[in-house]
């Protein structure tokens, strides 16, 4: 009768750190109105959590949720595990990634540009915007390098965490970056994957100069017949995406967006690349 278990107190600490990071970072976990509530309530907060591990018999290390979303990984969160308590999980397709503080889960829209990048043996990846590493490491099973970088410090250290636990390591590099700040004049790469947080709302319209800044510079990091996968949103905004990708030189070759009216934000995954390099015909969406 695992409903009558009640969970040690110690568990419920853990348990409360754990939903707390995901209900308070990602955006996907409840509605900011539900969010604001948990922040307003933490005595009422603690008394979910214990009873919630009172009626599933939640312990640490379990799942207590699958999202949903209509890439082609399975997305998990866990509870976190008794050898990394303050650590959240989520699992994608059963590679574990852990997250602290204000470090980003992996979402349903991570998972729809993990669906839709290709990459071929042996090519150079920068994976900017990291986060919780996860485009990286999965990056990494063909790559022979991968740069990750993020402008987080706690991002870069769960990144090379993550990386080192999912055995890819001496593959993946993680660099704190703002942008290409970091990032060498003569450093280039066969796909860069870009995403990053987008405007999608009012409050949220000051994102574009930042969208701006990566356009002015990603060309001349861009190997011949580089790729970019650029994940954005909102199908209001592609207009002005197509504007900026124009104005330096680049055209976008495909989208994707079969989920923009499905999640949250509206997912776009652009594919884009250097006009100098159109005539040699793209081979990217379909594995080319
Ligand atoms: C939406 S998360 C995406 C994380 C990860 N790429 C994924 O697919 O799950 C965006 C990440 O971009 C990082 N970021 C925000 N502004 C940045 C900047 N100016 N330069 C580098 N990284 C930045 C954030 O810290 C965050 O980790």
């Amino acid at each position: 009768m695992t409903w009558l278990k009640v969970p040690a107190l110690r568990d419920v600490l853990v348990m409360m750190n754990g939903y707390y990071s995901i209900f308070t970072v990602n955006p996907l976990s409840g509605s900011r109105k539900m969010r604001r509530k948990i922040y307003q309530t933490g005595g009422l907060y603690f008394l979910l959590i214990w009873l919630a591990g009172c009626s599933h018999g939640t312990r640490i290390g379990q799942p207590f949720m699958t999202v949903p979303h209509p890439g082609k990984y399975q997305l998990a969160y866990y509870t976190p595990s008794q050898e990394h308590p303050v650590y959240s999980i989520a699992t994608v397709d059963g590679r574990k990634f852990y997250v602290k503080d204000d470090v980003v889960m992996p979402s349903a829209q991570s998972m729809y540009l993990l669906s839709h990048w290709v990459l071929h043996e042996g090519e150079t990846v920068l994976d900017m915007g990291t986060g919780s590493g996860v485009q990286a490491v999965f990056a990494a099973d063909k790559a022979s390098h991968v740069l990750a970088t993020d402008i987080n410090p706690a991002a870069v250290e769960m990144a090379k965490f993550n990386a080192e636990k999912n055995g890819v390591g001496d593959r993946v590099e993680v660099r704190k970056s703002d942008l290409f700040s970091a990032i060498g004049k003569n450093e280039k790469f066969d796909v860069i994957l870009f995403n990053i947080d987008y405007p999608h709302n009012e409050a949220t319209q000051g994102l574009w100069k930042l969208h701006e800044r990566f356009f002015a510079q990603v060309k001349d990091h861009l190997n011949p017949n580089g790729r970019l996968y650029y994940q954005s949103g909102r199908i209001e905004n592609i207009a002005r995406i197509d504007e900026m990708v124009r104005n330096n030189g680049m055209s976008i070759i495909s989208m994707r967006m079969d989920a923009a009216l499905e999640v949250d934000k509206q997912p776009i995954v652009f594919l884009i690349k250097r006009n100098e390099d159109l005539q040699i015909k793209p081979d990217a969406w379909g594995g080319g």
